[in-house]
């Protein structure tokens, strides 16, 4: 079954019965049990790779093939080299002191590493997911062919028209365009560059002028007129992570749920000061107190690493990163099914 709908995947998406993509949501939303969940009611799901060990990885794909027939999508960080500037990192590690002792722990190493990059992409060249997708940066050709090779289907998540060109000229068969409301980490392949603005219709309208590829298009979508909108706009399919943060089977910390239903938040916003890296998150404090420009990751994941478990365990909201996209306020808790079918044109 998922090798006649990957077939078709290839060519336009339109083989899913729905056209809605359950975005990977690295840190604990994509369990299997979300994902199976997603393909199993008509649309596409996928696991998010990072952070996770190659091993615990390949577990989850085993664990996501028991739950559905269908195709399943697997996400990959592509890590930039390590460019951090020194002064600049141990400036804000000064800075976050203060939020260290509030907790009374110490602030994690701050180092590079490349998320374990050549064995997850031995798992995903063993495991063969109809789907790999890659954020943050685009492989080389030779590894986008090679996976091509083994009859996977490969995509690139872009956020303007240069990363596009760069996308679909190393051989990308699918682009996942990402909007400026996305939520979580934008997929901007220069972790020091800001991240585009352009709204989400006017840069699928760009891109589908420079390229013929299939484009799977999200950021900020919640609701079924705005899926509309964008699958009119010449998206095959749309890609939803914030939607699916509330659904059963999503798991998504409780803090997280709760924040994202509480009326003091009443905004997101996009910040570095988590990860390094710019992510949209409802807006607090932590993110008012240090709106920091650096732009070292994961440097500062790591950093920030043990006082965001500690901000988890006293169920400090005001401390937490709160991934979400700009259409948080129109989500729904219920069955990942029921979610999906709710947004479905
Ligand atoms: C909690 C959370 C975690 C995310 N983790 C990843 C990830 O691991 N890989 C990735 O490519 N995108 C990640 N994203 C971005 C989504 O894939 C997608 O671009 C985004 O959710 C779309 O916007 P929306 O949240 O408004 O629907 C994450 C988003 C959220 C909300």
């Amino acid at each position: 079954m998922g090798t006649t709908v990957v077939l078709v995947l290839a060519s336009d998406l339109s083989s899913l019965r729905r056209p809605i993509i359950g975005a990977p949501m690295a840190g604990g939303p994509s369990t299997p049990e979300l994902v199976a969940a997603v393909t199993n009611a008509g649309g596409l799901g996928f696991l998010a790779g990072g952070y996770k060990s190659p091993d615990h990885l390949a577990q989850q794909i085993s664990a996501t093939r028991t739950l559905t027939g269908g195709p399943v999508g697997v996400n990959l960080f592509v890590v930039s080299a390590d460019d951090a500037d020194g002064k600049e990192l141990e400036a804000y590690r000064q800075e976050l002191q203060v939020e260290a002792d509030r907790h009374g722990v110490e602030l994690g190493r701050p180092r590079w590493d490349d998320d374990a990059w050549e064995g997850k992409l031995d798992v995903v060249r063993a495991a063969k997911p109809e789907m790999v997708s890659f954020t943050f940066g685009c492989p080389a050709a030779a590894i986008l062919r090679d996976l091509d090779e083994l009859g996977i289907l490969t995509a690139v998540t872009v956020t303007d028209a240069a990363e596009a060109r760069t996308a679909a000229g190393n051989g990308a068969q699918v682009l996942v365009v990402q909007g400026p409301g996305a939520g979580g980490h934008r997929a901007t392949f220069d972790p020091a560059a800001e991240p585009g603005t352009h709204p989400l219709t006017e840069l699928l309208a760009t891109i589908r002028t420079m390229t013929d590829l299939p484009l799977i298009a999200g950021g900020g979508i919640s609701t079924r007129h705005l899926a509309t909108e964008i699958l009119g706009a010449g998206a095959a399919a749309v890609h939803v992570g914030t939607a699916l943060l509330l659904a059963d089977e999503a798991g998504t910390t409780p803090a997280h749920r709760s924040a994202l239903r509480d009326p003091q938040f009443t905004e997101t916003s996009v910040t570095r000061a988590f990860t390094g890296r710019p992510a949209r998150s409802l807006r607090n404090r932590f993110m008012d107190d240090h709106p920091t420009t650096a732009h070292a990751y994961p440097h500062i994941h790591h950093m920030t690493s043990p006082l965001r478990a500690a901000a988890a365990v006293r169920n400090d909201v005001q401390a937490l990163h709160l991934w979400a996209g700009t259409g948080y306020r129109h989500i729904r808790q219920g069955s990942a099914a029921d979610i999906v079918a709710a947004l479905t044109p």
